[in-house]
């Protein structure tokens, strides 16, 4: 059967790394035979802009109704002023809560070729492969929210007449963290068997649960081997020792933070793809950087990102495995063969821009 896509372009650079997907899925599907056809949606601001919603009805009812999706970016500056339901931002946690999008994979693998291209040093990276497992339904992102302004407020002895107050809340319960953690058991069984839980458990309740549930699951994986590290130190050894690591899980806010430091590691956060799963097998998959307003509409932005997002849709969601593989390996032999785009070119070198680097990879598969 035809495998049906939905292309959610969002904002900024969204559409354009995601029009070099579309051509990479056009000449998958004439040249290799993939069943395959894709239409478009609205979401974050484009969705706002159309329909006056980050999330219009339609685009969910479309989503509901496709095999696999895959995303670009949401947001930007012409929208941070808009009411907090409205936010771009608030339609891509939308439809990751519509869709019980609960597990983020988030790969962080070193090209070989890019090892110049990290902040840090060679020999740090060399060979780098971490998988981040980041819960994507709960925790602060998704707990109760309050803003309000409070008389006599205090703080500690300090008491002021009147402050703004605002807050949000992280909450876990123990069965939300069970599945994402059997998520990354999982994955670990079938890479190195090393599994890294990160929490802040010396200080958080919603982190004592988590740690807890870790331990318990576990005495079901005796052939994974179980570590815990508090964030703050998860931060420092990603950048000291990052190759320590093989699949580190953690909630959903210092999996968005350890990503961030972990695309950086591999040259660039335009290298980082994810893919977001539900309980039936369902994904969205996406780059894990923004819509980069700095950049965006000059046709710079680096689409390896979302090709390899889209690798993982043909592996995970198509279940076509041979195709992600030569789609990797076309990225590859791009990033072997010397094409940089600005983001992980060295200073000096030569670059291209977001359709040339598409262009490239598509010429390989
Ligand atoms: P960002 O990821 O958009 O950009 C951070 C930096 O990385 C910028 O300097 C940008 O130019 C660079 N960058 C990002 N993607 C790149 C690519 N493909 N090629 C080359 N360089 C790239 O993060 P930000 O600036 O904090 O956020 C900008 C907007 O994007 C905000 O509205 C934010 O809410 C939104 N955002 C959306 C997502 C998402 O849709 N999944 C993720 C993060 C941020
Ligand atoms: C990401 C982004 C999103 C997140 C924002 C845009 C809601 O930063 O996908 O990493 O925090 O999850
Ligand atoms: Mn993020």
């Amino acid at each position: 059967m035809t495998a049906k896509i939905l292309l959610l372009p969002g904002d900024g650079l969204g559409p354009e790394v995601v029009a070099e997907a579309e051509k990479v899925l056009a000449a998958l599907r004439d040249r290799h035979g993939l069943d395959v056809s894709w239409e478009y949606g609205l979401i974050g601001g484009a969705g706002y802009d159309a329909h006056g919603e980050p999330l219009p009805a339609v685009t969910l009812e479309k989503a509901r109704g496709a095999d696999a999706i895959l995303l670009g970016a949401v947001g930007g500056p012409k929208y941070d002023t808009l009411p907090k339901d409205k936010r771009p931002e608030r339609g891509l946690l939308g439809i990751r809560a519509a869709l019980g999008l609960y597990a983020n994979l988030r790969p962080a693998l070193l090209y070989k070729e890019l090892a110049g291209a990290s902040s840090l040093k060679p020999e740090l990276v060399a060979g780098l492969d971490i998988l981040i497992v980041r819960e994507l339904t709960g925790g602060i992102y998704f707990g109760k929210r309050s803003s309000a302004v409070v008389e006599n407020y205090s703080v500690g002895s300090h008491t002021v007449a009147q402050a703004r107050v605002a807050s949000d809340t992280e909450a876990y319960s123990d069965f939300e963290i069970e599945r994402i953690v059997r998520t990354a058991f999982e994955a670990a069984r079938l890479r190195n068997k090393k599994l890294c839980s990160v929490d802040k458990a010396n200080v958080l309740e919603s982190s004592q649960l988590w740690r807890e549930v870790v331990l318990e699951v576990a005495k079901d994986y005796p052939d994974v081997e179980v570590s815990h590290l508090y964030v703050d130190n998860a931060a420092m050894q990603l950048v000291r020792a990052p190759k320590q690591f093989d699949v580190i899980v953690t909630n959903n806010i210092f999996g968005d933070i350890l990503s961030d430091i972990a695309a950086q590691l591999t040259g660039s956060i335009g290298m980082l793809p994810s893919a977001s799963m539900n309980a039936q097998g369902q994904g969205l998959y996406e780059p894990i950087h923004g819509s980069a307003p700095d950049i965006a509409g000059r046709g710079i932005a680096n689409p390896l990102a979302t090709l390899l997002s889209l690798a993982m849709l043909l592996r995970y969601s198509l279940k076509r495995g041979d195709l992600a593989d030569k789609l990797e390996q076309a990225v590859q032999q791009v990033l072997a063969s010397g094409l940089r785009t600005g983001d992980i070119a060295a200073p000096g070198e030569a670059k291209v821009g977001t359709q040339a680097m598409g262009d490239a990879v598509i010429a390989r598969l």
